[in-house]
């Protein structure tokens, strides 16, 4: 077997001292799926450091594989650690398998199984408070409910809605001034800025709430059979097991990882739904010859085999984790390019996942692609829309039950269309991005 010949390059029109800075923040996702016209690995300019964009999906599995010379770090990783810590998002190469090990079992199958009657009984709260004829702002409505249904797996203890309210605001404000905090320069964070207050305030307000709710838990000493119980009463073969701090860093992450990902998600599926009226027949043909009217359950995820493959062509289109950094720990080479060690690697699943030599009409919402029998083995290794090798999200099934239970749930009850004047160019979130603006009618089904 010959091995591969890569390309590698540069990419045009870096500006003296902020380099590629501004396009990165004006027009980020279309200035990193242009690179691949450049190369498979194409060398970029933050300021006055060099960054390197894998385009070639084999490139980028490359780094995500060797997860120890391509560490977590660089721009994205050092902010995402004012909030996560050192959770498992963000935790170096030397404390992560360690941390996986403790946080498998809270997302084994068999725990996910506790969890789906919780996530379901979020997603029937909040659509029960939609009303037949109501339009609803998509992306806000489902964050409200990607958030509940997380900090109701997580915690299943009830928490006054004011605090739920105050938490829920907190985050959106942190994570949407995330995006920015990454690329200013350390003495423009620090300045007195009305930004930087209201980002640095939340966090402190966020981190705060976030103890004061484990601090009562562990007092409670009493297994709620939730996601907190189950990192708590994690242990390692030795008996050792996460320590508080860590815990604190867990529950943060896997409130910040699991719902801006999971609302952007559904989001554009409506979107996606919209534009095609024959794979939305076919799929309310399956949710209704599936459940028969009745909410679903756990056991009928297995069973929504369409709704399955909608969200895994959502997810290819508009992988809503678009941008991840990396710091690369010792000098290697990399599609023939020499790299130094301390170098940064940015990359973008929505670059790699319209590669064409990995997806015929790579623009095309096809969700048959992935059928079995129809997907083929670069499709495959190229989809990472969660990542993959050591750090592949943790939370993928998680995600994907929750995406299902709220589309069969959503779809069983309310016809969903769009109304017009929606405006789908992307609002860059923390590491997520989503339609501007995307309104649903909703109208109750004739079966409901
Ligand atoms: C559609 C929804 C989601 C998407 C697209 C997504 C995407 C990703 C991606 C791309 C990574 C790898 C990042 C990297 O390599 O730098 C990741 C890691 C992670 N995700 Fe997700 N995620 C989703 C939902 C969730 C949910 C629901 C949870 C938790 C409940 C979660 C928890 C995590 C954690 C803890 C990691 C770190 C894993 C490790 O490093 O071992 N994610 N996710």
């Amino acid at each position: 077997m010959t091995t591969p010949t890569y390309v590698a390059g540069t990419a045009p029109r870096s500006l003296p001292i902020v380099g590629h800075v501004w396009q990165l923040m004006r027009r980020p996702l279309e200035f990193l799926s242009s690179l691949s016209e450049h190369g498979d690995l194409v060398e970029i300019r933050i300021g006055t450091t060099s960054a390197y964009v894998p385009c070639h999906p084999d490139v980028l599995r490359e780094v995500l594989v060797n997860d120890r010379v391509y560490d977590k770090g660089g721009v994205f990783y050092e902010r995402a650690r004012d909030i996560a810590g050192n959770g498992l998002v963000t935790c170096p190469f030397g404390d992560h398998r360690r941390q996986r090990r403790l946080m498998q079992s809270a997302f084994q199958r068999s725990q996910l199984a506790r969890y789906a009657p919780a996530m379901q009984a979020e997603i029937e709260g909040t659509t029960s408070r939609w009303r037949a004829g109501a339009v609803i702002d998509a992306f806000p409505q489902l964050f409200g409910m990607a958030l509940r249904t997380v900090a109701r797996t997580l915690y299943s203890v009830p928490v006054e809605d004011e605090l739920v309210h105050r938490v829920e605001h907190a985050f959106e404000e942190v994570l949407s001034l995330l995006f920015r905090q990454m690329f200013l320069l350390p003495s423009v964070r620090r300045l007195p800025t009305r930004g930087n207050r209201r980002y640095r305030e939340n966090l402190a307000f966020l981190h705060d709430a976030v103890q004061n709710l484990i601090t009562e838990y562990r007092g409670e000493g009493i297994d709620h059979h939730d996601l907190l119980s189950a990192l708590m009463s994690s242990r390692e073969e030795d008996g050792g097991g996460l320590s508080d701090q860590e815990i604190h860093d867990q529950v943060i992450t896997i409130m910040a990882a699991g719902t801006e990902t999971v609302a952007a998600t559904l989001t554009w599926v409506f979107h996606l739904l919209s534009q095609h009226p024959d794979v939305e027949r076919r799929l309310y043909e399956e949710i209704d010859t599936v459940l028969g009217g009745r909410a679903p359950e756990w056991e009928d995820v297995a069973r929504l085999e369409l709704t399955d493959r909608i969200i895994t062509e959502t997810l290819r289109l508009y992988p809503p984790g678009w941008l991840f950094t990396r710091r690369i720990a010792a000098d290697t080479e990399l599609a023939g390019l020499r790299l130094k060690a301390g170098s940064t690697v940015v990359f973008s699943p929505s670059a790699v996942q319209r590669h064409r030599g990995a997806f015929p009409r790579e623009d095309d919402f096809d969700p048959d692609r992935w059928l079995p029998e129809q997907t083929s083995n670069p499709a495959r290794r190229a989809f990472v829309a969660f990542g993959t090798g050591a750090r592949k999200c943790i939370g993928d099934i998680y995600a994907r039950t929750e995406c299902t239970l709220a589309l069969a749930t959503i779809l069983s009850r309310w016809r969903v269309e769009v109304e017009p004047g929606a405006d789908v160019r992307p609002v860059m979130l923390s590491t997520v991005y989503h339609p501007r603006k995307l309104e649903l009618r909703l109208t109750p089904r004739a079966t409901s």
